[in-house]
């Protein structure tokens, strides 16, 4: 079992909330040592702190680089002997020193169906564009942003006359369901890195797998 998850945010923590409650259901055969966040008024450390869930709060702004300020994290996440690393919603871009340590355990969801809209105002990008489809994807972290080896997508239907926060909240819903269902296959030994690409029950995933909101949760 890889079972020692430690969570990074940076804000409200909604993703998080979803994989306590799927540690709590016993969804995900794991357990969520730690949360950290960069900021002292992210909203994550107080459902943390519902949970039970140690948290430590590590300024970036108490660091005097970006360089000391993921080594502060490294350390506290390697002295708690995490297994994998989940960012979510933690707005710090990190070294390619720090990815490097935890190649092949350390994941991230970002609110697009990857590689479309890297970077930040993902739901906006897509309505200006007229897409019919978005949503977000689950990715082990390299050191390009946003460009890891995906490994689901939840996907929703896009509608005219949506607004960005409507389609964050359709994108959202999804991103609860398929952030545990990733992180509990990665507890059960079931999902890894292997080079260029992640494999599930050993098998390279050479496009994500895709997962609207009618259908059900694979195994
Ligand atoms: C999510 O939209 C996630 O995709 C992105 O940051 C947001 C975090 O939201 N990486 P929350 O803090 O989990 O509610």
């Amino acid at each position: 079992m890889n079972g020692r998850i430690a969570v990074l945010i940076s804000g409200s923590g909604s993703n998080l909330q979803a994989l306590l409650d799927a540690c709590n259901d016993g969804v995900i055969p794991g357990r969520i040592i730690r949360v950290i966040s960069n900021r002292d008024d992210a909203f994550g450390l107080e459902r943390a702190r519902r949970a039970g869930v140690s948290t430590s709060t590590i300024r970036h702004t108490d660091h005097s680089d970006r360089a000391a300020f993921d080594a502060a994290v490294a350390e506290r996440l390697d002295a708690d002997g995490t297994d994998l690393v989940v960012l979510a919603g933690f707005m710090r871009i990190l070294t390619s020193g720090f990815v490097s340590h935890y190649t092949g355990r350390m994941i991230n969801i970002h609110p697009s169906l990857l590689p479309d809209y890297r970077g930040l105002n993902t739901h906006e990008r897509a309505l200006s564009d007229g897409v019919q489809r978005h949503g977000c994807t689950v990715h082990f972290v390299v050191p390009e942003l946003d460009a890891g080896p995906a490994v689901v997508q939840g996907t929703v239907p896009v509608y005219p006359d949506d607004t960005p926060q409507q389609l964050q909240q359709r994108v959202h819903a999804q991103e609860h369901r398929v952030y545990p269902l990733a992180v509990r296959w990665f507890v059960q030994g079931r999902l890894a890195l292997d080079g260029e690409h992640a494999t599930l029950d050993g098998v390279p995933l050479h496009s994500p797998l895709r997962i609207a909101p009618e259908d059900p949760l694979p195994e």
